[in-house]
């Protein structure tokens, strides 16, 4: 990944982080972008740590808004000269619960952070990079093995990543041949977000699982250099599960 750019929604901690930290520790320039301007300089300086011979900066913001991505973008181009790979990461969850309890507050923020977000970002780089056909692109969405099948709690975030898959889809047939858009879906990982699920039902979820373990946020980063680098130049329109197997079982 010599000399890629990669932007990465919600890139402060979690798995975004790890992906922002495999893709630097392979060579390429990384910009991570979240909310929390504190948790942004946290992450360079873990990022710079672990890589200390690449560029490493963050935008700050909500990947829900429709026109920031526009500004990012154009900021991250005029700096670096061109994107490679956008990781489409950031997501949020506001409900708990029988799907049937959902406010529409809550259906709007997920669908604006973790659909809309998505659309935006992309169409961002497309518009500020990819659309003269100079450039190669990598578009990895971050989705959800919810997102192909059906449990308690989660049920519109699951929605929300169901969309992204066929969005997925939907834009690496109209982005190639310069583009590629793939999708990754985790099983469940050892993050903030997922923390209630793991600590609760971690153990039994792993002693059920082929793979005997629940994932770290390596295991997802792994898969995204895989779709993010030319190792996988002859794959668009994918969702590539990651779960340990819970699929399965
Ligand atoms: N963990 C799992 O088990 C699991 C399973 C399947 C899929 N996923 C997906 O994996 C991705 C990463 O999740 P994670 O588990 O790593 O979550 P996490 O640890 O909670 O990290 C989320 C990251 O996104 C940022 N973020 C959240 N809302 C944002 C917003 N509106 N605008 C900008 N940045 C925002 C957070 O930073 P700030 O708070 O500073 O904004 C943080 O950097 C998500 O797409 C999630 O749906 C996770």
């Amino acid at each position: 990944m010599d000399s890629k750019v990669a932007l990465i929604t919600g890139g402060s901690r979690g798995i975004g982080l790890e992906i922002a930290k495999v893709f630097a520790q392979c060579g390429a320039d990384v910009v991570i972008f979240s909310r929390k301007e504190e948790s942004l300089k946290r992450a360079c300086d873990v990022i710079k740590e672990s890589a200390p011979n690449v560029n490493v900066s963050y935008q700050v913001g909500n990947a829900g808004d429709p026109d920031l991505p526009f500004e990012v973008v154009e900021s991250v181009v005029s700096e670096f000269a061109k994107i490679d790979i956008l990781v489409n990461n950031a997501a949020t969850n506001p409900h708990f619960g029988p799907t049937l309890s959902i406010t529409p507050e809550q259906m709007d923020k997920i669908l604006k952070v973790n659909v809309a977000g998505v659309m935006r970002w992309t169409q961002a780089a497309w518009e500020h990079c990819w659309k003269d056909n100079i450039h190669k692109g990598s578009v990895v969405n971050i989705a959800s093995i919810g997102g192909i099948s059906v449990g308690g709690g989660i049920g519109f975030y699951n929605v929300s990543k169901a969309a992204v898959i066929h969005l997925t889809k939907q834009l690496a047939s109209e982005m190639g041949p310069m583009v590629r858009v793939n999708a990754i879906s985790p099983g469940l990982v050892k993050t903030d977000m997922a923390r209630t699920l793991w600590e609760n039902y971690g153990d039994q979820l792993a002693e059920k699982l082929p793979a005997r373990r629940i994932g770290e946020t390596s295991d997802i980063a792994k898969a995204a250099v895989f779709l993010a680098s030319s190792m996988s130049e002859w794959v668009t329109g994918t969702n590539l599960v990651v779960d340990g197997g819970s699929l399965l079982v």
